[in-house]
């Protein structure tokens, strides 16, 4: 039998470049290999927008005509709406028993999240509980495997102690799941700042114009001290250069343009030049399908209706299982 993947994503804007190098990138590759579901997880996005019904129903479709522009592949991946499987809800249930308010107050991911949203004690209980559900997110499929960004690893790390406890507990139907990151992992904002976010404006995203991403480009943080062409400049922390390394597929010429601006010489404008056609030979093809699979909506939305409907077969049999592990299976 194939071995499984789950990953998901929350419909609260488009996808950027750090989707796609973060963990789309792994998806697109694997999916012929795995049986892999993709969740566009509404429950998870209404932890922290439960006022915003609006904004997440319209990025459902958002995110499944970036997933289809970007090369998923709706033959070999089955992308699921998360509400419309209540086994998981089911499952969050069960597991908040396996876990406690201190290990959850203690996971970087949500303490980084709460920090930068200014949640302090006035947390939402659903926000705070996210990473239990997406454990049940993970387990209802069984999956193996999980492509997620970097930040996401403590959520894995959550998900297998919750595995470990339930298996030792009542028996052992659950699979624990490994985290997989893609070689580059993590994109740095336009900005400069460590993590490209929708909420943080600093982003450039897969369906942005031609016109969108040239200004993004020629507005991006290079090197501060690099004032005039002929100084040397630094390439660390320089965001052009970490985007060519991440885009060119010229691993030569890039070594070339790092070891000219180091020694100076080479100015931004040529460098950002270079960036901006690189970015947008990658974008190009992918803005292109995105605009012929928004035409028809209605065929898109049919597409997520069906893979939900094979996702909830897959999530019942391990609720069976799960349920009568837990000795709660009273009429069968
Ligand atoms: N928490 C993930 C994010 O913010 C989205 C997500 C929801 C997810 N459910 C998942 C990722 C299950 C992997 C597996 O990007």
């Amino acid at each position: 039998m194939k071995k499984v993947i789950l990953t998901g994503d929350r419909p609260t804007g488009h996808l950027h470049l750090g989707h796609y190098v973060g963990s789309l990138k792994k998806r697109i590759e694997l999916q012929k290999e795995y049986d892999t579901y993709i969740l566009i997880a509404d429950v998870q996005a209404l932890t922290d927008n439960a006022e915003n019904p609006e904004k997440i129903r319209k990025n459902i479709l958002e995110v499944a005509l970036d997933y289809l522009a970007v090369g998923i592949d709706p033959k070999q991946s089955t992308i699921v709406i998360q509400s419309l499987v209540p086994e998981i809800a089911e499952l969050t249930i069960y597991y908040l028993n396996l876990v406690t308010l201190a290990r959850l107050q203690r996971n970087p991911t949500v303490k980084d999240e709460m920090k930068q949203k200014g949640f302090g004690a006035n947390v939402p209980v659903g926000f705070l509980m996210y990473p239990i559900s997406q454990a049940a997110d993970i387990t209802a499929f069984k999956a193996d495997l999980v492509p997620v960004g970097e930040d996401q690893l403590p959520v894995i790390e959550q998900t297998a102690e919750i595995v470990r406890s339930f298996n030792r507990i009542y028996k052992p139907v659950l699979v624990e799941p490994k985290g997989l990151v893609s070689d580059v992992g993590r994109l740095s904002g336009i900005d400069g700042q460590a993590k490209m976010g929708k909420s943080l404006g600093n982003a450039i995203y897969l369906s942005d114009s031609y016109e969108d991403l040239a200004k993004k480009v020629r507005n991006m943080y290079t090197d501060p001290k690099h004032i005039r062409v002929a100084d040397p400049g630094n390439v660390k922390g320089n965001i052009v250069f970490e985007y060519l390394d991440a885009f060119d597929p010229d691993l030569e010429e890039v070594k070339k343009l790092k070891s000219q601006y180091k020694a100076g010489g080479l100015g931004d404008v040529v460098v950002k030049k270079r960036l901006l056609e690189v970015l947008d030979n990658f974008l190009k093809p992918i803005r292109e399908r995105r605009e012929e699979f928004a035409k028809d909506p209605a065929e898109v939305m049919k597409m997520l209706e069906k893979g939900t409907e094979k996702a909830r077969e897959k999530t019942a049999q391990t609720l069976k299982e799960v349920r009568e592990a837990m000795k709660l299976d009273y009429f069968v």
